[in-house]
């Protein structure tokens, strides 16, 4: 595939913000997606689910968009609790986050769960999914995470077709930068992106993909981490759910 698409910045503001927070974020977005931003970048915000219905609103015809933090694998049903992708396609949102570490960590989803969940959200809801993957640092040492994060990437995606034209997000997040104010060197960034690059181009091959990175994105790191050849996009926690780090972050956008 060889379509070139904007870098493609996601907000994720996890259980941080509140709904006058989320609403404070979106203005500062508004504020700072003008048609020069526009064109350089796209641009998602991922709120709670609880606040997803103030965003919406705001964001409609702006060029940004909405994208939830979950969604369940099936879209309706007795399953107290979860949220039917479709919902959330009702809702506004076009994107969905899957797999995060944060949810693997504390909530135990496996691949297997994630990929039933990756198949419903673009299956039933038409909604782009974000499938975050990730090493440890364990991992990492032990010197054999290309294998591992091949193995996580082919197992998120095995219910999507191979004949499949859609969008596929891939977010990069080695579980030792997220929060932790140490990110990748991009250099490094850049091997990871191309192995996972190629990767995804060998699952799927007529789908329109992009790899983000993620982990400690800030202000001043993200313009290094957007360059041609390091990654396609960004996946950014808490510099994105602060309202001086967030303006930060996109002045710097409008920069690259
Ligand atoms: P961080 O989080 O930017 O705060 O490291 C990234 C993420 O968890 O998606």
């Amino acid at each position: 595939m060889t379509t070139v698409l904007k870098p493609l910045i996601v907000a994720n503001w996890k259980m941080n913000v509140s709904v006058r927070q989320s609403v404070r974020l979106t203005e500062v977005a508004l504020g700072a997606y003008d048609h020069r931003a526009k064109r350089s970048f796209s641009l998602v915000l991922c709120p709670s689910f609880e606040n997803i219905s103030a965003i919406v609103p705001m964001a409609q015809k702006t060029g940004i968009d909405v994208g939830a933090q979950d969604c369940f694998w099936e879209t309706g049903g007795a399953y107290t609790g979860e949220v039917s992708p479709r919902a959330l396609k009702d809702a506004g949102c076009s994107y969905v986050l899957l797999g995060h570490s944060e949810r693997r960590l504390y909530l135990g989803e496996t691949d297997a769960m994630i990929a039933r969940k990756v198949f419903a959200a673009i299956s039933a809801a038409g909604l782009t999914p974000v499938v975050c993957i990730g090493e440890s640092r364990a991992t990492r040492n032990a010197g054999n995470y290309f294998v591992f994060l091949r193995k996580q990437l082919s197992e998120s995606l095995r219910h999507v077709p191979r004949t499949t034209r859609k969008r596929i997000v891939i977010a990069y997040e080695p579980l030792w930068a997220i929060g932790t104010g140490t990110p990748i060197e991009p250099a490094d960034c850049a091997r990871v992106y191309r192995m996972l690059k190629a990767h995804t181009h060998r699952l799927l091959p007529h789908a329109c993909t992009q790899i983000l990175y993620g982990g400690s994105v800030t202000a001043e790191n993200v313009a290094s981490f957007i360059a041609q050849g390091v990654s396609d996009g960004a996946l950014i926690g808490g510099a994105s759910s602060k309202l001086n780090e967030f303006k930060k972050v996109l002045k710097q956008l409008l920069h690259t």
